[in-house]
């Protein structure tokens, strides 16, 4: 899988997301071998700058991030077609000039009229973009030649903001030139839940309501929320991750077989499952939020979240969420989908965990088996990617004495090739023209369905409970675990 002869604009070149994954994954791609010969990258910035100007940030950039080794002839070649257009999004003459330097690029580097245009920039100047390509005729190639635009969340910030956002783009692209990014997606180990399931016969059988106890999807981070107060205040940890990255592994999880990978038929099996989340009547019982106090983080001490720079005393956004959600179908009629998240958690891991239910009788003594848990499959997407299987075992001796063990998949130890960067397998997908890695417009608004009723009995529940950076989120998730009867894992 090669990218043909291409160009990718990328509108907003000088933000963190550039910096750190866009500008190394398309290194990345042209280190692998994966970018055609004439392959061009043109930054669009409200910045005086030159070609050389935005050269020289994409190769401290990819010094910095870049996940292949620095190699000299890759960089020289990569650097040759970098461009910069300096300008304002609402300067008709910058998007004139830029029509000019495709046309160009073109000509001199043999692109074919073949453009993909990244909108790495906050959803309020998606407007604006979007009617320049549409306004330049950029959005709309010649005969033979695509046009595609990329776009990041937040895919809106409701159901109804998100519509709005897509009846502006879908005025101008056909849904199939729209590229929507949830970088979960393209990583390994969340594609390889498709993999676990639909590759082998061994799970499938036992995936569902007569084995499974419950599912408890986790993304917990230790990091705060950094320089991103304008971003995050208001957004919170449902919208920013539940609405799309734990969503979507719920989807993959709990889905049926698709027909094939080709994404149609992928996007309606998320579509059905999504479709059938439901959330339990009383939310007050179903769902927690927290946000970070002052704690400690590797030994440091940490600010809290309203001590942070630019968030407001008052603010009652939360940095910690857990919900409860069931699938109303056959396959898991009764099984909870435990969700949770947050922020100044004590470390970084992602996990689905699927939890079964005890054996029906264990032919043991109740001493030789008190310590024996659940079993459990565990897809750990990061870091140590890998899958753990935890059942009971005879312990070596002369009694009959079970406990739990593991056995472990780890990619490190299975296979040499190492994992693309997220950003990586998507860029390409892009520019190959390969779309089941990117959720469809349905996808979002169904996900923001499930969202809106929980943020909008939030918004009535006040600042919400504080808990210790550093520690596992507030009480009020433990609580409405142990309401059910059971815990979250201990990571
Ligand atoms: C982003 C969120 O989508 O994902 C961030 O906006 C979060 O708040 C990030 O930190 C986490 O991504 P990853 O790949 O490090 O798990």
């Amino acid at each position: 899988r090669v990218a043909g002869p291409c160009v990718l604009v990328l509108f907003g070149v000088t933000g963190d997301l550039a910096r750190k994954k866009l500008l190394p994954a398309i290194y990345d791609l042209a280190n692998r071998g994966l970018l055609p010969p004439g392959f061009s990258l043109v930054g669009f910035a409200r910045r005086d700058w030159k070609d050389q100007d935005f050269a020289q940030l994409t190769h401290d950039a990819v010094k910095e991030h870049a996940r292949t080794p620095f190699r000299e002839e890759v960089w020289k070649q990569l650097a040759e077609g970098i461009f910069f257009c300096p300008g304002e999004f609402t300067d008709d003459g910058a998007f004139d000039a830029l029509a000019m330097m495709l046309k160009e690029i073109d000509q001199t580097r043999g692109t074919g009229g073949n453009y993909g245009f990244y909108l790495s920039v906050p959803p309020k100047f998606f407007p604006v973009v979007v009617e320049q390509l549409k306004r330049t005729g950029l959005a709309n190639g010649p005969e033979g030649a695509w046009r595609r635009v990329v776009i990041e969340k937040p895919f809106g910030h409701d159901l109804r903001s998100a519509q709005e956002l897509n009846a502006i783009t879908s005025a101008v692209f056909p849904e199939s030139s729209v590229f929507r990014i949830d970088h979960y997606l393209g990583k390994e180990t969340v594609q390889n839940i498709l993999a676990l399931r639909f590759a082998n016969n061994l799970f499938e059988p036992i995936w569902n309501r007569g084995y499974v106890d419950h599912v408890q999807i986790t993304m917990a981070e230790d990091i705060g929320i950094g320089g991103r107060a304008g971003y995050y205040d208001g957004i919170g940890a449902a919208r920013d991750v539940i609405q799309n990255h734990l969503l979507q592994l719920l989807a993959l999880v709990a889905m049926e077989d698709p027909t094939s990978f080709g994404a149609d038929s992928l996007r309606r099996e998320k579509e059905k499952v999504l479709k059938a989340v439901q959330l339990p009547p009383d939310l007050s019982l179903s769902t927690a939020r927290g946000r970070y106090g002052p704690g400690w983080q590797g030994g440091e001490p940490v600010a809290g979240y309203t001590q942070e720079d630019g968030i407001s005393p008052d603010s009652i956004t939360e940095t910690y969420a857990a919900v409860k959600l069931e699938i109303a179908n056959r396959r898991w009629a009764g099984v909870p989908f435990y969700l949770r998240t947050g922020k100044r958690l004590s470390r970084r891991v992602t996990e689905v965990a699927v939890i079964f239910q005890r054996a029906p009788h264990l032919p043991f003594s109740k001493d030789d088996t008190e310590i024996l848990g659940q079993n459990a499959l565990v897809i750990r997407v990061q870091p140590d990617e890998g899958i753990t299987v935890r059942f009971g075992s005879k312990v070596p001796g002369t009694a009959m004495e079970v406990r739990d063990v593991s056995m472990d998949f780890a990619y490190g130890e299975s296979f040499m090739e190492s994992s693309p960067e997220a950003y990586e397998r998507l860029l390409l997908d892009v520019l190959i023209g390969d779309p089941p890695l990117f959720p469809h417009q349905r996808e979002v608004e169904l996900s923001w369905k499930i969202l809106d009723p929980i943020e909008e009995f939030w918004t009535t529940q006040g600042a919400p409970e504080e808990y210790p950076a550093g520690t596992w989120g507030p009480s009020s998730a433990d609580e409405m675990m142990a309401r059910d009867g059971r815990a979250w894992r201990r990571l």
